[in-house]
């Protein structure tokens, strides 16, 4: 759920300072369980803004939920790396689209403030009220406590009980499609700088938990899954299913704009490979930076980059074609793409599995598939967007910032290329296209950069209203530059 319009318009705060009961240790990790739902064909019209309305209808696209209990109802939410606050539907939310998912009532537990907020994602949009109530994640328990008694397991916490859940964007898009996937709320897990609730009404539930945490374990860690059973969520420790040790993992720092200051999770991303040749990039349009930036998102389903260059990756890949309702590919075209992130001797490819570029449309057309890179230059906080196409190949950490260390993200590579390709070409027969040559070069293109500024400016006014708000509140011009 990143990329997305975001207008800030809490205003007035209120103060709620709760204990975190976790049991006799402190900080111990959690494996939290994910519940992959496939979404559902009536929810997956992504209509971009930018003119590409791309339709999804496929059993590989999920949406990854997990459960919290908030005050004594149980919910699913979305998992997102995308987005920094935590909110559910509340029983005041009349629109159908809220019907079908467990709504939250007040319950005794909840302190309700006047303080309100809204929230524009890009498939819609939700407004409400914000309060704080009694939340259970795990074994952890975070209760209602009066200001004051500091203890190192004292947490501050907040919630977002929504009133109103609202198209925004698309008629065609309903809301955000809570109907479709069972969840009623989201859980963001990006840094407290892009939350929508101040800070001074409450701090990220991340920045909340970790409190308890040693500093060595105040990460959470991710696998998403192909399937219904292939996936993991966990806090302060790892899933030994998927790694027994952070070994094998490549480390790289956050990206950061300007000064150490962090709005969502980031990597250098230094080339694409086709087919185990290097595509070249063309510049970032992201002030300052070396190399183009790649933004991780649970919440997003595809990987979303800039026009000129998803056009000339699709058109070295061969046997796409581009439609109005975007970049599509023969079925049986088997390739393996690799994402090469990271700095330095820390840089590292990551392979693709072919069935995440290539999507199954749900439709009788057998011939051609959904590409699942996709072209959008609508990302204004970094090139590009690596949603869960990207990362179900890979085994992710998220490490906040402790002692003056910058919060960094660990991959380890989960897809073996070649017996990938093997089982693809099981099932989608033999590539009936031949190979086409690589343009693995970017043009030299002051125009289409120029365009892409030109994007990023419009951009950046739709935003003003957010960022003037947001100014008085925090660093004016890190967040002109960070923001989407
Ligand atoms: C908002 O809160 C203030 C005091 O906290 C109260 O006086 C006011 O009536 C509240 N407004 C609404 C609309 O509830
Ligand atoms: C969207 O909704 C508005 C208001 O209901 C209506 O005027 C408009 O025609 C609708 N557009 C489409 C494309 O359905
Ligand atoms: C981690 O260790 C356990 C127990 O030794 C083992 O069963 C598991 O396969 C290991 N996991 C990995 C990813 O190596
Ligand atoms: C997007 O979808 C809408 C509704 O299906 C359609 O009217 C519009 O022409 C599409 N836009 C593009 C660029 O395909
Ligand atoms: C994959 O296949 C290629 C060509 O068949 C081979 O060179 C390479 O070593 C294989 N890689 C792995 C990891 O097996
Ligand atoms: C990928 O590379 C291998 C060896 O470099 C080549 O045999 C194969 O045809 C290439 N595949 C495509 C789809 O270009
Ligand atoms: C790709 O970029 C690297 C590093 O800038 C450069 O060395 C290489 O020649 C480039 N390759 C192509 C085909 O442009």
């Amino acid at each position: 759920m990143q990329y997305v319009l975001r207008i800030l318009t809490a205003l007035g705060f209120l103060l709620h300072f709760l204990g975190l009961h976790a049991g006799a240790s402190v900080g111990k990790g959690i494996t939290v369980p994910l519940f992959p739902r496939p979404r559902s064909p009536s929810t997956s019209t992504l209509s971009y803004r930018n003119d590409n309305n791309i339709s999804v209808a496929n059993s590989h696209e999920y949406a990854y939920l997990a459960r919290v209990e908030i005050g004594t109802q149980s919910f699913l939410v979305l998992i997102d790396t995308g987005s920094s606050d935590l909110w559910v539907v509340s029983s005041e939310c009349m629109e159908e689209d809220c019907d079908a998912v467990a709504k939250y009532l007040p319950t005794s537990t909840l302190s309700p403030s006047n303080a309100t907020f809204s929230l524009n994602y890009l498939l819609g949009a939700v407004s409400g009220q914000i309060g704080t109530e009694l939340i259970t994640l795990g074994p952890y328990q975070i209760s209602s406590q009066v200001f004051g008694a500091c203890k190192s397991q004292n947490l501050l916490w907040k919630l977002l009980s929504i009133m109103t859940v609202y198209e925004a964007l698309a008629n065609e898009t309903t809301g955000l499609g809570l109907s479709g996937t069972g969840n009623s709320g989201i859980l963001g897990l990006a840094f407290p700088l892009e939350a929508a609730i101040p800070d001074t009404s409450g701090r990220t539930l991340l920045e909340n938990l970790f409190a308890a945490f040693d500093a060595d374990d105040r990460y959470f860690a991710f696998k998403l899954g192909r399937d219904q059973l292939d996936s993991s969520f966990s806090v302060g420790q790892l899933d030994s299913a998927y790694a027994n040790s952070t070994s094998g993992f490549a480390f790289n720092p956050v990206y950061s704009s300007y000064k150490s200051i962090y709005d969502y999770w980031k990597l250098p991303l230094q080339a694409i490979t086709v087919n185990s040749t290097t595509f070249n990039l063309s510049r970032t349009k992201v002030p300052g930076a070396p190399s183009p930036i790649a933004v991780l998102d649970t919440g997003t389903t595809l990987i979303l980059g800039p026009t000129p260059d998803v056009d000339r990756l699709w058109s070295s890949i061969g046997g796409a074609r581009k439609t109005d309702a975007g970049w599509q590919v023969r079925c049986n075209r088997g390739i393996i793409i690799g994402f090469v992130l990271g700095q330095g001797d820390d840089t590292r490819e990551f392979v693709l599995d072919p069935f995440d570029l290539s999507w199954r449309q749900g439709s009788s057309d057998n011939d051609w598939c959904m590409g699942g890179i996709q072209a959008n230059d609508r990302v204004a906080s970094g090139d590009w967007l690596l949603g869960d196409s990207f990362l179900r190949n890979v085994y992710a950490i998220h490490h906040v910032a402790v002692d003056g260390q910058p919060p960094k993200i660990g991959l380890l590579g989960t897809t073996d290329a070649n017996s990938s390709l093997v089982l693809f070409q099981r099932e989608r027969g033999a590539d009936t296209t031949s190979p086409v040559p690589i343009l693995a070069s970017p043009e030299h293109q002051p125009t289409g950069w120029g365009s892409g500024s030109i994007i990023g400016l419009t951009v950046a006014l739709s935003f003003l209203l957010g960022v003037l708000i947001t100014c008085l509140i925090f660093y004016c011009v890190e967040r002109k530059m960070g923001r989407r």
